[in-house]
């Protein structure tokens, strides 16, 4: 089935994204489809870019040089969002601005189609005597819906696909661990707690995400804080090998972590490791506003050494006394701090019911101190994560 015809089973779009009919049965089909195959994953992705790369030769420029280390990546991306497509209105938004940011790839609207057709084609290919008519039926109804919503972002922006900036400062803080400052020359139009894509000339065609430390800035200059994680590709040349000089490429903003919140409301921000810098940047914007709310953070790692700005977010808190900066160890070893995990000693402080929550860290971060919050009474409307992120 192609994606066109699969549309044709969808209701007519609401708010600009097709709801399915039998949502809740396509995810169900879906999962238990892709259960049966997902011991074998690697297989499905080889034979995946092997359809795409011969029904649509064109694409395969769009992909890292090197795939065998980035392999399973948009087939990964692909089943994780296709299982989401029975949360619409929660997945619209998203959707959009991943469309959007496709565009960065050189990714144009007859792609979806082509890769539409390899999805099915692979997992048909290993599904054996699973694949029937409903299970074609409800990835291609699926399939459909997100590469639609997904293509409608992408329609609806004739802003640049990317900016070029250039690296004007690279501080390394310790081994793992680098504030890097890129200047643009067109303003980046990004709101604070938005993150972007970013590729660099040491890691061509390797996307990440790295999320701006700051406000925007008149002189469009934007600061990432850059962790290296062990075996990264990216993480690590960005840590180690960048250079002042160095131009790379930024993608369309992502993310909705401080988006329609109001603007009095008091704020709970917790940070885990980089997942900080997103939250300077709202911390930064309150500091320009005239009037704020109060604003507790708290900033955790594993040791002291994992808090790799305090210093410099005591400062800031220092100047702005609507800002309290609260360290979390597991190890106690931050002075003036708590001991434990984040999630522990936040909900240790009860629900935080007069407040909006942000959450930012790594997705298990994000999960545990979510998950516990709930317990603790926090409500879901309270809180704002990225839930979306894919890498
Ligand atoms: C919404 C969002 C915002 C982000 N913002 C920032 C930011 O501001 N600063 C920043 O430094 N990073 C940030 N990241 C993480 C960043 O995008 C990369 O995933 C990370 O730098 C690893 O990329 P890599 O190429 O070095 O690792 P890869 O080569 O992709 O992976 C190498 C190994 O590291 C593991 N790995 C991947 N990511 C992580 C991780 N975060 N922690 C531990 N292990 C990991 C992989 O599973 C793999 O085993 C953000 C990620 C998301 C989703
Ligand atoms: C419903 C359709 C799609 C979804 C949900 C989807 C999702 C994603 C996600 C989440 C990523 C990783 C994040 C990133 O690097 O930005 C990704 C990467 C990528 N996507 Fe897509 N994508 C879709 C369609 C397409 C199409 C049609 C193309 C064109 C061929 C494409 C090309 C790429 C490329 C080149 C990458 C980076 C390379 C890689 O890491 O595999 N995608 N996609």
């Amino acid at each position: 089935m192609t994606v066109n015809a699969a549309l044709d089973g969808a209701d007519e779009p609401q708010d600009g994204v097709a709801q399915p009919r039998d949502a809740e049965r396509i995810v169900r089909i879906i999962r238990e489809s892709f259960a049966k195959i997902e011991p074998q994953a690697e297989a499905v992705a080889q034979h995946f870019y092997a359809v795409l790369f011969t029904i649509a030769p064109e694409t395969r420029n769009l992909f890292p040089a090197n795939m065998q280390v980035q392999r399973s990546r948009l087939l990964r991306a692909l089943v994780h969002i296709v299982q989401m497509v029975d949360r619409p209105q929660e997945l619209k938004p998203f959707l959009h601005q991943l469309g959007r940011d496709h565009r960065k790839f050189d990714v144009v609207n007859r792609h979806y189609e082509s890769v539409g057709t390899a999805l099915l084609a692979a997992i048909k290919h290993y599904s054996g005597d699973a694949w029937t008519e409903e299970v074609e039926w409800s990835w291609a109804e699926a399939y459909a819906i997100i590469a639609g919503a997904m293509q409608q972002g992408s329609d609806a922006d004739d802003g640049p696909a990317w900016w070029h900036a250039r690296v004007v400062e690279h501080i390394k803080l310790d081994w793992d661990t680098a504030v890097i400052r890129v200047q643009t020359s067109e303003p980046v139009p990004y709101f604070p707690g938005q993150y972007l894509s970013i590729e660099s000339p040491q890691r061509p065609r390797l996307w990440r995400y790295l999320s701006p430390a700051n406000a925007p800035r008149e002189d469009n200059t934007i600061d990432f804080h850059v962790r290296a994680v062990d075996g990264g590709w990216v993480s690590r040349a960005l840590v180690s090998h960048s250079n002042a000089e160095d131009v790379w490429r930024l993608g369309s903003p992502l993310g909705n972590l401080w988006a329609n919140r109001a603007a009095d409301r008091d704020l709970l921000l917790v940070a885990g490791g980089t997942g900080v810098a997103p939250l300077r940047a709202v911390l930064d914007e309150l500091a320009r506003r005239g009037s704020r709310p109060s604003v507790q953070l708290f900033f955790g790692g594993r040791t002291d050494e994992d808090l790799y700005n305090l210093d410099e977010l005591r400062s800031f808190a220092s100047h702005n006394p609507w800002l309290t900066v609260t360290p979390v160890t597991e190890d106690g070893s931050a002075a003036g701090g708590e001991k434990g995990l984040l999630a522990d000693v936040v909900t240790a402080h009860g629900a935080w019911r007069d407040h909006d929550v942000l959450v930012s860290g790594s997705p298990g971060m994000i999960r545990s101190t979510v998950s516990r919050m709930l317990v603790a009474g926090t409500t879901f409307d309270q809180i704002s994560y990225d839930s979306f992120s894919t890498d």
